[in-house]
């Protein structure tokens, strides 16, 4: 059994670290309360290979695989949890153009987000009333010719606004997960409006909309994947995006952690620092020791990713735990800090609400546990 890491994903992962530590994590807070979405920041992303980590190097990727993914999108996390989401879901979406593109879209499409000149990709799956049961949608696409058009509402979509180009889920067909299917929509198409940008309890800096499908025309190229097989290309895009929010959520635990055992250090009560009391003491050590369970399920799943092997349950498992743990090692996080934690001052106040969303996202921590459980059953 092997533990340590390639040369390569060591580089992946320090370069992130540095960047987040000098470019992100001063700015964060400010975005935060600005919620201001970052654009100078995500394009210096781009410029570092952050947005086609798993991307092969013909499409102008890093192609440095899912682990390497995954130390970085944990490292940008630690400097701005909403940085953390908008390379994930953007890094998510190139990989599904590359698996099931056809040559001309992958050309196309996946060079335009590795090098920034998209700002970020779409993932326009769920709606009003098709959230956990994506099977529910209601956004039609009706063939017209050689043409698409598409109507109806997508919702929470990450990026919504900025977007060069969306995956969009419509149906196609038949009822329920049948008669889905996935369409590329650039960001520019007259048809396609997003709305208003949702005023969120974290993650203030990331954009998330509704987007508006009106008579909405693509043509019958923009097809992603086969008619009427839609669900499974979101199925198997979710496997991978939940290790990405895995590792966005151990990325703020991380943050609030590190931000605790500073805290513990330097402030005194009861003439000494408060990090000599058990009571301290062990907050830390439940936090230290959750978040390393975190870091090896989340490190597994993107493993068995790599060497191609299944790994659903794995990332339903690393979703559900390290999105769980960071939430405890945040809330443990404000009580070291006592009531300064309560504060905007401190980072932690942000890290508690950013890491929220983390157990609902890319598939509520319930629909993790059916996938397991179904998993399991089989
Ligand atoms: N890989 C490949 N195929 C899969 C699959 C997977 N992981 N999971 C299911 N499928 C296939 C099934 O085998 C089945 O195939 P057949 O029709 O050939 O039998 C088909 O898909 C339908 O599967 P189910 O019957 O299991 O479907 P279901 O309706 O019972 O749903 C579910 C299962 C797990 C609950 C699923 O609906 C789900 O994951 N829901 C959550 C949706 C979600 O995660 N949304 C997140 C939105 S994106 C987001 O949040 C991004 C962001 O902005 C941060």
């Amino acid at each position: 059994m092997e533990f340590s890491l390639s040369e390569e994903q060591v580089l992946i992962r320090d370069m992130a670290r540095d960047f987040a530590k000098n470019e992100l994590d001063p700015n964060a807070g400010e975005w935060d309360q600005t919620a201001e979405f970052p654009v100078d920041a995500i394009k210096q992303m781009a410029e570092l290979g952050l947005m086609g980590v798993n991307i092969p190097e013909d499409l102008g990727g890093a192609q440095c695989g899912p682990v390497a993914l995954s130390l970085a999108i944990t490292e940008i996390a630690k400097g701005c949890a909403s940085c953390g989401v908008t390379m994930s879901v953007t890094n998510m979406v190139c990989e599904v153009i590359d698996k099931f593109g056809t040559p001309e879209q992958r050309e196309k499409y996946c060079p335009r987000i590795t090098s920034g000149e998209y700002l970020a990709g779409a993932f326009c799956l769920s709606e009003a009333g098709a959230g956990s049961d994506p099977g529910a949608m209601k956004v039609t696409a009706k063939k017209a010719g050689d043409k698409w058009i598409l109507d109806g509402e997508k919702m929470w979509i990450t990026s919504g606004t900025y977007a060069g180009v969306h995956v969009v889920w419509a149906r196609t067909g038949g009822k329920g997960t049948q008669g889905i299917s996935c369409f590329l929509v650039e960001g520019d198409n007259p048809g396609l409006k997003p709305g208003k940008k949702e005023d969120k309890m974290g993650l203030r800096a990331s954009n998330t909309v509704p987007v508006l499908f009106e008579e909405c025309e693509v043509p019958s190229s923009a097809l992603l994947g086969a008619e009427n097989e839609g669900f499974k290309v979101a199925m198997m895009a979710l496997d991978g995006g939940r290790i990405g929010i895995a590792s966005q959520a151990l990325g703020i635990g991380l943050s609030a952690q590190e931000a605790a055992v500073e805290y513990a250090k330097e402030r005194r009560q009861f003439g000494r620092p408060i990090g000599d009391f058990q009571a301290i003491q062990w907050m830390l050590a439940d936090n230290e020791t959750e978040l390393a369970a975190a870091k090896h399920l989340t490190m597994r799943a993107a493993w068995l990713k790599e060497v191609g092997k299944p790994f659903t349950q794995e990332a339903s498992m690393a979703k559900t735990w390290t999105t769980e743990a960071a939430n405890r090692v945040c809330d443990n996080a404000i009580q070291v800090h006592g009531g300064y934690g309560y504060v905007k001052e401190y980072s932690v106040e942000r890290n508690y609400r950013d890491v929220r969303v983390t157990r609902i996202y890319e598939g509520t921590n319930q629909v993790q546990r059916i996938v397991i459980g179904r998993n399991l059953l089989v």
